[in-house]
């Protein structure tokens, strides 16, 4: 099936009663169509998002990837240049999950309007959303369940959710429909990127990182995303008085946690060591089957010092 932009940038595959709506995420209110389309140059969006460079059009992300001799382990063609020897550790494995036809036809129809593609220069958070409001970073929203959510039950705040992996994000764009919530925005990109290149210095109310992956073999814990360099990165972003909330069932995780955000000066803890889990973080279905069979959750919430020493000021003066 054929899905391109007209020559004036408006969407001209045939109207589906399933994709009658979308989210304008300019104009901050849902929509009907016709969308604009991301580019004039003829791929689906998702082609767009994922490969940037060859023309591509086609609905199907794994077919896309076989054809083009690629993987979304790979994500890019193979490169032996001397950069890609030197390619940072990620937090992630690209693997080739399939995406469903749900998945992509939500991801395909949102990711225009509610979609902030990753470019390398501040931006501001407030123009994104179209409003001022606290905004809430969240790294690696998985299925988006948690992310949609915390969205519907705080209207008044704006959620930055980012997440690299495609059938996830298709998810969270049809969670985000069906709710027809407008303060979702997704970035599909690495969240270390992000922060540093995106993201400008003192901007955010908060950071989730609920449940990152674990890592478990000791050899592969320098791939864990709460590592100093990165909680300092974090650190810089918030604004003061904001917070840092990660949790994990993950033990060796959890203090590992503990540990990384103690040592960060910006930073004091809100609670002794682990916090009780506050009620803006649902409990998951996953979670749930976890806490019954006996496994442990740990929250580890920490504040910008800066607020809590003038509160604690305030309360002497
Ligand atoms: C174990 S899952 C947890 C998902 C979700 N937070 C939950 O509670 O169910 C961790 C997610 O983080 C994502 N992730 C890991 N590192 C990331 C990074 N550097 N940038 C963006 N997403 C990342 C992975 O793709 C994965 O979906």
């Amino acid at each position: 099936m054929q899905s391109a932009c007209a020559p004036d940038g408006a969407w001209k595959r045939p109207i589906r009663s399933r994709d009658k709506i979308h989210f304008d995420g300019t104009h901050n209110q849902w929509r009907t169509p016709p969308i604009p389309c991301p580019a004039d140059d003829g791929r689906s969006y998702g082609a767009q998002v994922l490969f940037g460079g060859p023309v591509l059009a086609d609905h199907r992300l794994d077919r896309l990837l076989s054809e083009n001799g690629l993987s979304e382990e790979q994500g890019s063609p193979p490169d032996s240049s001397e950069g890609a020897r030197h390619r940072p550790i990620r937090s992630f494995v690209l693997r080739q999950g399939r995406v469903s036809n749900a998945q992509l036809r939500y991801y395909e129809g949102m990711m225009a309007g509610i979609g902030v593609p990753y470019v390398a220069a501040p931006h501001d958070l407030d123009t994104v959303f179209g409003r001022r409001a606290p905004k809430i970073l969240e790294i690696g929203f998985g299925m988006g369940e948690t992310t949609a959510l915390v969205a519907t039950a705080n209207p008044q705040n704006d959620y930055l959710g980012i997440e690299v992996h495609t059938p996830g994000v298709g998810s969270l764009c049809k969670l985000v429909a069906e709710s027809r919530l407008a303060n979702v925005r997704i970035v599909q990109h690495d969240a270390v990127d992000v922060l540093r290149e995106m993201i400008q210095p003192e901007t955010l109310s908060g950071v989730h990182i609920f449940f990152p992956d674990p890592w478990p073999k000791a050899r592969h814990h320098k791939r864990r995303l709460i590592q100093p360099p990165l909680v300092a990165l974090l650190a810089s972003r918030l604004q003061p008085g904001g917070y840092i909330h990660c949790a994990t069932d993950w033990e060796n995780y959890a203090e590992q946690m503990l540990a990384v955000l103690s040592a960060e000066p910006l930073l004091k803890n809100t609670a002794d060591a682990f916090s009780p889990r506050p009620d803006y973080r649902p409990l998951t279905k996953f979670e749930q089957r976890g806490l019954r069979l006996g496994h442990g959750v740990w929250d580890v919430i920490f504040r910008h010092r800066q607020a809590l020493l003038q509160a604690e000021d305030d309360r002497q003066d």
